[in-house]
């Protein structure tokens, strides 16, 4: 390929556009940690005494699979949530589907 101004320029916009989904996935998984349930979901996991999310995902206990099985299923005190997270606002703006918010939220809470 001849590498003229034009693909630098091109190159520059997709790396960029990237950058725009990128971020724009982590405010939709901010938004739906802090309004899912109406009161969001650190109203119980920013206690103590429940499952820290983002300290499990980097300890390594809580990967993306387990984390949407809860999501869907529920667990004890854990309520089902797939239905409220879909629900939120911005997530139905954005046009996500379940993959796209479960991934959108686990990419949020493992960035913090
Ligand atoms: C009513 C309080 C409550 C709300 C609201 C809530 N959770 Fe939970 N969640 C819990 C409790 C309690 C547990 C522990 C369940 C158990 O292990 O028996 C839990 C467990 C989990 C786990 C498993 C953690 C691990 O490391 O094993 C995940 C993942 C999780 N919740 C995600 C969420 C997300 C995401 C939201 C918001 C969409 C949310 N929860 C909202 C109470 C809540």
């Amino acid at each position: 390929m001849k590498i003229t101004i034009g693909t630098i320029a091109a190159l520059a916009l997709i790396t960029l556009s990237g950058q725009v989904v990128a971020e724009e996935q982590l405010e939709i998984g901010q938004k739906i940690y802090e309004r899912a349930f109406g009161r969001g979901c650190g109203t119980c996991h920013d206690i103590a005494s429940n499952p820290q999310l983002t300290a499990n995902i980097k300890a390594g206990t809580l990967d993306r699979a387990k984390f949407e099985k809860i999501l869907k299923e529920g667990k004890g005190g854990m309520p089902k949530a797939i239905e409220e997270i879909l629900k939120v606002k911005a997530v139905e703006k954005a046009g996500y589907g379940e993959d796209q918010a479960v991934d959108a939220l686990y990419n949020y809470l493992s960035s913090k």
